[in-house]
């Protein structure tokens, strides 16, 4: 396996467990993950507790991650209600999940602004887990790989200068949620197509850069989406909200990975 594309867990609380309930969600996730040293695990909290998680893992020489949920771009001034990159590094956040669709959807965010926030994101050290993924309409008229197309290659130039530091999530719309699930070929078609527009950019942008799959991803369903080519873990909302049902998730993405090693 190449070590640059380790399976990553990601656990995405949205709008949840904010306070005290965030840190314990947090230590009972490292209790499972530090069972699994071959998964990446983390998780990104509300930035209320970001800061209360971080210092709650360090108590517990966890490795769990820290990732915020998004950010500023601009480095500090009069933005009343954001927050920028370095200070979610002051708080102990090493990621960011930026453009998910949510915040384009729900908070008018464009390709741009992503691109730019992604820029400001590598200039203070935190690594970008950047969101794509096509709305149901836009999947019924066929035009999922154009769409993913146009906002990977809003991105392309920053991941490029970055290789194997940020990270790709294919999250469909339609599939956030909701509980309906892509099949593991329809996301596998998909993941193949970012890898292969990433190879264009650079062979080591293709080789190291993992790729997540978002929508509706449970215990139960997690293998066959994890078990694809080009599937390199998960980001995982509801679920991640109880930290059995997202150890579960952290087992099968573990057992893959012992599986894959003696293969
Ligand atoms: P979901 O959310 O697992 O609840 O579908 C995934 C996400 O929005 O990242």
């Amino acid at each position: 396996m190449n070590p640059a594309r380790r399976p990553m867990i990601a656990g995405n609380w949205k709008m949840n467990a904010g306070g005290a309930d965030g840190c314990d969600l947090a230590t009972g996730v490292a209790r499972v993950a530090a069972e699994h040293d071959s998964v990446d695990v983390l998780v990104a909290p509300p930035y209320t507790a970001l800061a209360a998680v971080s210092h709650a893992l360090s108590e517990d020489k966890s490795d769990l991650a820290v990732a915020a949920q998004n950010m500023h771009f601009e480095e500090a001034g009069a933005y009343t209600g954001e927050v920028s990159a370095s200070m979610l590094k002051v708080a102990g956040a090493s990621w960011v999940i930026l453009g998910h669709s949510e915040r384009r959807q729900l908070f008018g965010e464009t390709d741009e602004l992503v691109a730019q926030k992604m820029t400001a994101a590598f200039g203070a050290g935190l690594a970008p887990i950047v969101c794509i993924g096509e709305l149901l309409e836009e999947r019924e008229a066929g035009q999922t790989l154009a769409v993913v197309t146009r906002q990977l290659k809003a991105v392309l130039d920053e991941l490029g200068g970055n290789p194997g530091l940020g990270v790709v999530a294919y999250e469909p719309v339609w599939a956030i949620g909701t509980g309906k699930v892509a099949s593991p070929e329809d996301a596998q078609e998909v993941h193949a197509h970012i890898r292969g527009l990433l190879s264009e950019a650079s062979a080591d942008l293709g080789r190291d850069t993992r790729i997540l799959y978002g929508g509706s991803m449970k215990g139960t369903n997690a293998e066959g989406l994890l078990g694809q080519a080009d599937i390199d873990g998960g980001l995982i909302g509801g679920a991640s909200l109880k930290a059995d049902g997202f150890g579960k998730i952290i087992e099968v993405a573990s057992k893959l990975a012992q599986q894959e090693k003696k293969d």
